[in-house]
């Protein structure tokens, strides 16, 4: 199977608990690297909300600069509810791609919009919270992806004490 390179960018995250959750993510979903910039993250994570240390398995980057630190031939997604954005539903993932996510409090940066390939929203009612954002676009690219449907992959997923069957 070929492996394809997903990473991910946060402007200026505000909660370690929000990254945390991202990281997890990265960990469920296939994620390889995530790339941060502002400073505010660097002081939340002392309160380590980060309790199954993902920071371990998946390379977190402080940068100035989300655009400089692309990784090579990937597509920059910007995940942002903004006017001209694709819906989510109907977005076809790039192989390789840099998933771009505004903070907590604001949105991402117009210069960073103007440099991706596609900008992406989820049509939701309201803007969702960051961590759940990630969740669903790394959910999405799973859900239109050829995934894994063996049993082995459910075993090596759950946890030691789960000997649960659906015998439907
Ligand atoms: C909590 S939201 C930011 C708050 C928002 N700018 C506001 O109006 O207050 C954090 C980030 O999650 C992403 N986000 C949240 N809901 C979204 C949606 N429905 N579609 C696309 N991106 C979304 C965006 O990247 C956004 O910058």
């Amino acid at each position: 199977m070929t492996q394809h390179c997903v990473s991910i960018g946060l402007c200026n995250p505000k909660s370690a608990t929000n990254v945390a959750s991202i990281l997890r993510a990265c960990g469920c979903y296939g994620a390889s690297s995530v790339f941060y910039t502002g400073q505010r993250f660097g002081y939340a994570k002392q309160y380590n909300p980060d309790t199954q240390n993902m920071r371990a398995v998946i390379p977190t980057v402080g940068v100035d600069d989300l655009l400089a630190y692309k990784p090579k031939g990937a597509s920059i997604v910007t995940i942002e509810l903004v006017d001209g954005a694709i819906p989510l539903p109907e977005f076809t993932h790039p192989d390789n791609a840099f998933y771009i996510f505004g903070p907590e409090d604001g949105s991402v940066e117009q210069e960073v919009i103007d440099a991706s390939d596609h900008v992406v929203y989820i049509p939701t009612f309201n803007s969702m919270n960051l961590a759940a954002t990630a969740n669903v676009v790394l959910y999405d690219r799973l859900a239109k992806s050829q995934f894994d449907r063996s049993s082995a992959l459910i075993a090596s997923s759950k946890d030691n004490n789960n000997n649960r069957q659906w015998r439907g």
